[in-house]
């Protein structure tokens, strides 16, 4: 999945929003130096920088739990270069590459909508349409006034089976409809409890609606 980015985040800190998103400092904690080191364990030796994928989302994962926004800043970026041994600009490359790492800050929640045909077929724009009436946003990769929600559009997801898909932060939220996304949201709005992820009419995993139709049990 092939990102887009805004360059001033990675650019010579010059620009004015950059000045005011960038923080001067990241230090990998230690719940993220462990996951790190748990993801390099899957690699030769040597070939810690194939680690970079999940290193990132380590670190955007941290800056979620000390900033509430979960995103990359180019100094957690360049943490990941050293902590992988690898130069800064490969870092950079993956990071503003792939859509699902953001390079500028966001909402507490990212509300990431599949607009791609199945998830369109099957009402996507009644879901997009909701987002639109709970969050206030207009645009895509726009954050709400309140700074809880960032709308996303994405290609995608891969759960095609249960489109319309809505993908919230790392949850995905399947069989939607503008009704249950409404409420969703709404949910997540009043501060309650996030709601379980997973097919909202009850389907199990991807079978057919109504249940499975193929390798039943013998007593079913
Ligand atoms: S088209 Fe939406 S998950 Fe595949």
């Amino acid at each position: 999945m092939s990102g887009h980015f805004p360059a001033d985040n990675i650019g010579d800190g010059s620009t004015a929003a950059h000045n005011r998103d960038e923080p001067t400092h990241f230090a990998l904690d230690a719940a993220s130096e462990a996951e790190i080191a748990r993801h390099i364990t899957k690699y030769p030796p040597g070939r810690q920088a194939s680690a970079v994928l999940p290193a990132l989302y380590v670190v955007q994962d941290q800056m979620r739990r000390q900033t509430g926004s979960a995103w990359i800043p180019r100094v957690a970026m360049d943490a990941v270069a050293a902590r992988l041994e690898m130069p800064p600009i490969r870092v950079y490359e993956v990071a503003t590459f792939y859509l699902m790492f953001n390079t500028s800050p966001i909402g507490k929640y990212h509300v990431q909508v599949c607009t791609t045909t199945p998830c369109w077929l099957r009402g996507s724009d009644d879901v997009v349409a909701a987002c639109r009436k709970i969050t206030g946003i207009k645009g895509w990769h726009e954050t709400s006034v309140d700074g809880l929600f960032t709308l996303s559009e994405v290609e995608c997801l891969g759960a095609c089976v249960n489109a319309p898909i809505l993908q919230i932060d790392n949850d995905f939220y399947e069989d939607m409809d503008g009704g249950l996304t409404e409420q969703l949201l709404i949910a997540l709005k009043d501060g309650q409890a996030r709601p379980a992820p997973g097919s909202m009419i009850g389907r199990q995993t991807s079978a057919p609606e109504g249940g499975p139709t193929t390798l039943k049990l013998v007593s079913e």
